[in-house]
């Protein structure tokens, strides 16, 4: 079916890119009753998708679909001031699209990257589009095809003014939860989207500020996949569970604190068999992980920022490993680890404690990088508020996050999660079994970087002294790179000769501390 010309300014909002997570949101938005434009560089899989998705799905939402077959005709389509939303591969093609798009649109028109961009590249594109009147929203669009098509969970950032054209559609088509409880509202159907709530979406802040939240989320939603990957291998090889008992489990979980979207996939993973060779789905599986670039953007930013997010930085240096899978295979018949299992008894429970404290240690260090980042850029980030945009829609969605709302409700300013009166209390409780699971593991040589990454974190959090003290007296030694002292104000810095090695005893003469 050829497209003809669309009528001009028939439509109420764009979108370029119509691969799936494109087509979803489209057909998202058609089901709120937008008219939306659509245009991809392929026509034919506009065409496609126009095919598929004739009026009647639409019924009497008042929504539809204004297919354009060139980029002038797209625009032209649109009411003013133009609202169009890019989902397209994140990087140079984003740019491209913006490119071939500028010069066809007028003052005030705004332009929304929904792709997982960097945020750097959001604030270069908002400044350039800005300087030529245009407005731009980076925002970051999580919940993957199923999210997109019925409520995702949107983190929009840019100017306040380019937010207010946006809002009525991004308020529609986020996820929602319930008022009180902050359970999401299940039973969106085609033409039917979900009735009342409060939406997964909320302004950010300006620049960069939504496709930075959105990549901490993903820096989360890796460590949070680690941690899950963890206690299945801890539970497979210590505990001799098989993938569906360790199922079983999970579903378990998933009716108390570790309800999860993330668990209640995994649980269904590990039930699942394959259907060619009647295996346990996980053990046809190549176990070497991919990854689009996220969760390292997340711990290169945090080092840049000085914020510690082991257990995030974990998680992606875990993926590389899994990568290196030739290089594995050689190792294995190499290096050899225990021979045979510890005798330290571990139960399930203790796995799912090891859990809980580990993944609340891994979004306590996202959220402590929001802190810092909102300092740095100046974005003013309301934890609170992006803690409630994630109840819902989102990859990471959990009951656990309705606690984390909770806990910046009663501190809006809380220096860290662990310190929250309930989280503690949590920890308290469960760090008995958190320990000895890391434990087993090291003793049985089953590998558990993200939970011990987040027991150290949380080790060193907790300890008012660290070995710093150690490290310091070391780099005065050989950089004379100087020290602060116990007895004296913090900021001021102090150096010592240090004698030759012959010599190695100071006389208080020589502490004589030169500043
Ligand atoms: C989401 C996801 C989504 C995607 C990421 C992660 O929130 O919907 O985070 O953005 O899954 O691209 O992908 P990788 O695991 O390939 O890095």
């Amino acid at each position: 079916m050829a497209l003809s010309k669309p009528a001009a300014t028939s439509a109420d909002v764009g979108l370029v890119g119509l691969a799936v997570m494109g087509q979803n949101l489209v057909l998202n938005m058609a089901d709120h009753g937008f008219k939306v434009a659509v245009y991809n560089r392929t026509t034919a899989t506009t065409e496609r998708f126009v095919a598929d998705n004739p009026p009647a799905v639409f019924g009497d939402t008042g929504g539809g679909l204004v297919p354009a077959a060139d980029l002038r005709d797209f625009v032209a389509s649109l009411k003013r001031p133009r609202r169009i939303v890019i989902l397209v591969k994140a990087g140079g093609p984003t740019d491209a699209v913006i490119d071939s798009l500028v010069p066809l649109l007028d003052k005030g028109d705004v332009v929304v990257d929904g792709g997982n961009a960097l945020f750097t590249d959001t604030m270069r594109r908002e400044k350039a589009l800005g300087e030529k009147g245009l407005l731009f929203v980076g925002s970051g669009v999580s919940g993957g095809e199923e999210g997109a098509r019925f409520g995702p969970s949107l983190m929009p950032g840019g100017r306040r003014e380019a937010w207010a054209l946006l809002e009525p559609i991004w308020v529609a088509c986020a996820a929602k939860v319930d008022a009180k409880t902050g359970k999401p509202i299940e039973g969106a159907r085609p033409g039917k989207p979900v009735q009342g709530g409060v939406p997964c979406t909320t302004y950010i802040g300006p620049g960069g500020a939504g496709h930075y939240v959105k990549m901490v989320h993903n820096g989360i939603e890796y460590a949070d996949m680690q941690l899950i990957c963890e206690s299945y291998d801890i539970l497979r090889h210590a505990k001799g569970l098989s993938p569906e008992a360790i199922s079983k489990v999970m579903r378990e979980w998933n009716q108390g604190d570790l309800d999860s979207f993330l668990i209640e996939i995994s649980a269904d993973v590990l039930q699942q068999r394959d259907p060619v060779t009647g295996a346990p789905f996980v053990d046809v599986v190549l176990d070497a992980a991919g990854q689009k670039g996220t969760g390292k953007w997340t711990s290169v930013n945090a080092l840049d920022l000085g914020v510690p997010t082991g257990s995030i930085a974990e998680a992606v240096f875990a993926r590389c490993i899994s990568a290196l899978k030739d290089e594995r295979v050689r190792a294995s018949a190499v290096l050899k680890g225990p021979t045979a299992p510890s005798p330290l008894e571990i139960s399930v429970d203790a796995v799912r404690d090891a859990l809980y404290c580990s993944k609340l240690c891994a979004y306590a260090q996202g959220f402590a990088l929001y802190t810092a980042a909102s300092k740095e850029y100046g974005w003013n980030l309301d934890l609170g508020a992006i803690a409630q945009i994630f109840r819902g829609g989102c990859i990471i969605r959990a009951r656990f996050l309705q606690k984390i709302t909770e806990a910046y409700q009663r501190q809006p300013a809380l220096e860290n999660l662990l310190l929250d009166p309930y989280f503690a209390a949590q920890v308290e409780k469960a760090q008995a079994n958190w320990r000895s699971v890391v434990a087993k593991a090291a003793l049985d040589g089953v590998p558990a970087p993200a939970f011990s990454s987040a027991l150290s974190y949380f080790d060193s959090y907790r300890r008012k002294t660290l070995p710093a003290n150690l490290l310091q007296a070391q780099r005065d030694y050989f950089g004379a790179h100087t020290y602060e002292r116990v007895d004296r104000p913090r900021g001021e810095f102090f150096h010592v000769d240090w004698p030759d090695s012959k010599r190695p005893e100071l006389k208080a003469s020589e502490l004589g501390m030169s500043r």
